[in-house]
Formats: structure tokens, sequence, C-alpha cells
């Protein structure tokens, strides 16, 4: 009976072929229910008594072998088929290779990150859902101030709602560190609005954050002019007109010169030559004390922007829904903008 293994060992060893089909045979005539290996474990009862334990021991090692000659052959044979492919036919044209392309709000995202980056602010991400003191409270916000209400929060429960701007996450930076403190989030915010040409239910924003001792307004219109002409380009202006937000005093916004006619006036700009940018101001101290920041020692400035809002200026794209309707043949526009 030993005999018998020691031959089907040899046997196997021996064994030799490129083709699949050949190696399948092979595992049927040795592994299969009729095969040599399978047909000596039928013999194993027949075994004398004191030869059972050496003969189970060599069948199982012929088993193994022959298991992983199969797999062996099995996969020189797949590469060999890979292989014959490839040198086949070499002149077979290539399949086009199709790059994608970097979404336009995440080109003017990196974009602004950079500009503000280069100046010396760090990034800075929170959650998506907020809870209504860090969206709301925190930021100086009164009990019944209508940004609160339902038309423009998505809420989640009593306490939590989808974070309707990115100053949350300033709030979070600021109960978290100590000044001075600079720093811009940007991030996706939620707004329950009616999907339009001109509203989306949710955007992005990049906002600003600056706090240190004796930060004046005057820093922050210089820094808005070094963003404006570095996004923009030299020749940008920028106008500051009188605004409201409960967490900045006083607040401002700030248009930029219409860059489709250069101030002269279009109907982009409606004829006014300014375009509106962003919502800025110094930080209220109220907004301070809730972050336990002492007013008396800090002064701080904010500022925040849509990142769609400033996409619509440079490509000038007039329907917010094209950001997020993943239609190729708006997404391969940006092909050839630098990212
Ligand atoms: N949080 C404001 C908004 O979402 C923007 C803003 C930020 C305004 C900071 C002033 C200062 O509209």
């Amino acid at each position: 009976m030993l005999e018998k293994v020691q031959e089907i060992i040899e046997e196997v060893r021996v064994f030799k072929t490129s083709k699949p089909e050949d190696v399948e045979s092979f595992r049927i005539s040795m592994l299969g229910k009729k095969g040599k290996i399978t047909a000596l474990f039928n013999e194993f009862k027949n075994v004398p008594a004191d030869q059972k334990k050496e003969f189970g021991r060599q069948l199982n090692l012929l088993k193994k072998e022959a298991q992983e000659k199969v797999n062996l052959l099995k996969s020189s044979s797949d590469n060999n088929k890979d292989g014959e492919q490839i040198s086949s036919d070499l002149t077979i044209p290539g399949q086009p290779y199709n790059l994608g392309t970097r979404h336009p709000i995440s080109i003017i995202k990196n974009e602004i990150i950079d500009i503000f980056s280069s100046i010396g602010f760090s990034i800075s991400e929170g959650p998506e859902i907020e809870d209504d003191w860090h969206n709301f409270s925190a930021l100086n916000f009164p009990e019944n101030h209508p940004a609160r209400d339902m038309q423009d929060t998505f809420f989640i429960s009593h306490d939590l709602a989808l974070r309707t701007h990115t100053s949350s996450v300033q709030v979070r930076e600021m109960e978290s560190k100590k000044p001075p403190i600079r720093t811009i989030s940007p991030g996706r915010v939620y707004r329950n609005e009616a999907i339009s040409a001109r509203a989306h239910c949710f955007f992005h924003q990049v906002e600003g954050l600056y706090i240190d001792e004796n930060v004046s307004f005057g820093d922050l219109k210089q820094t808005l002019i070094f963003f404006t002409k570095e996004m923009f380009g030299e020749d940008a202006k920028i106008r500051l007109r009188p605004s409201y937000f409960p967490f900045t005093e006083p607040s401002a916004e700030l248009d930029v010169s219409c860059t489709i006619c250069s101030g002269k006036g279009c109907n982009v700009c409606k004829y006014s030559g300014w375009l509106e940018i962003m919502g800025c101001g110094m930080v209220d101290p109220n907004v301070l004390i809730n972050c336990k920041i002492d007013p008396e020692k800090y002064t701080g400035f904010a500022f925040g922007m849509g990142i769609e809002r400033i996409a619509q200026l440079k490509y000038q794209v007039n329907d917010l829904r094209l950001y997020s309707e993943n239609d190729l043949r708006f997404l391969e526009q940006f092909k050839k903008a630098n990212f």
C-alpha cells in the first residue's frame, strides 16, 4: 500500500502542463471523486492496523502535495494566459485613459486656503451636525433671532441642527485654544432654502478668525484687500458697507469691483459695478466672553464667504445647481483650471 502512495507522489511530481484544461483533468484524476488519491483514502479500512498510522500520514502528505501542485499549475497557466494576450498583438491601440478633474468648488477652496496659509492662517474643521451653543448661542444670537427659525435651519432635535455656517468651528477653536488664534474654517453648511439657480439647501463656506492683542479693523481691511487681489487680480478693488451680524460689531459686507465688467456696469453686477462676496467684522466682545477669552485684553476680526459665490465670479457660473448635479459636461470644463 505504501508503495502505491509513493508511486502516485512520483506521478504528481513529474506532471507538467501549461494548459488550464490539462490542469483540471489532472486534478480530477487525482483528487476528484473517482481520483487515485480519493481511491487510496477508501482503501484505508483494508490497511492492517499496525500500518494505519504511517499510511494515513503519507496519504495526507500526498493529498497536500497534489493540491499544491494543482494550485501552482493553475496560477502559472493563468499568468500564461495574460502573457499570451499581451504578446498576441502589440499594435492594438491603447485604451484612452480618462483623467478625472477637480470639482470647481475644490479648486476655489484650495486657492482660498493657499492664500490664507501664506499669511499664517491655520485650517480648522468641525462637525456638520452642531449643537445650538456652537452654531447660535455662543455667537450671540438672541433667543428669538430669525436665523434660528425653522425656515433657515434644518433642525435634527431641539438642540441639534445641521450647521448653518462654519462660525461654529471658530467657537470650537476659541474654546480649545489660547490667543493668538489665526485660522480659517472651510466646510459645507446647510440652510433650509428652496433649491433654485440662486439658492441651495447646502453650500460651502470659508470663514476666517484672527484673535490677538491689538487686532484692529485696519488689520481686517488689509487682510481682505490682500485676499481680494490674490483671488481676483491686482486691479480688483474692494468696498466695505456697514451691515449686521450678531457675532460681530461693527459688521460689514465686502464688495469687490465687478470681475466681468471691471466696474463699468453689466448684468452680473446689476449695473452697480460691485459684487458682494463676504460678511465680516470685529468679533463681538460677548462672543469672546462666551468662549472664555478676555475682551479687555484681546480683540479679533472674523469674516465668512461662500465658495460657490467666489467660483461663480471666477468662472461665470450662473446656476448654483450645476455644482451638485455631477454633470460631466459641466465638470469637464474645469480640466484646464489650475489645481
Ligand atoms: N457667518 C456669516 C454667514 O454665514 C458670515 C460671517 C462670518 C459674517 C464672520 C461676519 C463675520 O453668513
